[in-house]
């Protein structure tokens, strides 16, 4: 089931995101680099502050927080992870589905976002495309990602 966050899913979501990273991200990424990415430890009542401010949506199944994608200012899809035990469900591809339906509610023009290689192809299947390959630094460490953009013909 698609819906909106609530501030009772931070600890949940949190705990999606370092597992997604930590875990299913290991299949593209060093060590290193997933461990950089995640960063250090968060802050609940922060993190559930940005979740709150990008228009979070969850995917919830038997009562867990399968995963969670989110629309900011402007279009761009700053957030896409999945707990690791409900990898490969099509999870990401619902929640894309949902952000990109409030995208076109909303009369977006288009939608960014900076796509990781493990996230890339969940990505093309929802209609994005790559604008270009980058590569970003986490303090000494560097990650590859990719810009993607997917028009909606709005405003
Ligand atoms: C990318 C991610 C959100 C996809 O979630 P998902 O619900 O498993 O995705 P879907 O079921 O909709 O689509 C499955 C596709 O995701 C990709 N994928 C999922 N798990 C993967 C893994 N362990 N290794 C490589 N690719 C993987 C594959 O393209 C897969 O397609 P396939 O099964 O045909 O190979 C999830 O793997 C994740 O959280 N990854 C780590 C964090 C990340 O990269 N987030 C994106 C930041 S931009």
């Amino acid at each position: 089931m698609i819906r909106g966050y609530d501030e009772r899913d931070a600890a949940a979501t949190l705990e999606v995101f370092e597992r997604a990273i930590l875990e299913t991200a290991r299949s593209e990424y060093s060590e290193e680099q997933v461990r950089a990415w995640a960063g250090g430890p968060r802050e609940l009542a922060a993190w559930n502050v940005e979740r709150l401010a990008t228009r979070t949506v969850v995917d919830e199944i038997d009562g867990a927080v399968a995963g969670f994608s989110d629309l900011g200012v402007g279009g761009y899809v700053d957030r896409l992870f999945v707990h690791p035990s409900f990898a490969r469900r099509g999870v990401a591809g619902r929640l894309l589905d949902a952000v990109v339906a409030i995208g076109v509610a909303d009369g977006l023009g288009e939608l960014t976002t900076h796509a990781s290689l493990v996230a890339r192809p969940v990505f093309e299947r929802a209609g994005f495309e790559v604008v270009h390959r980058e590569t970003v630094a986490r303090g000494a460490i560097t990650l590859d990602r990719f810009l993607m953009r997917r028009m909606l013909g709005g405003a």
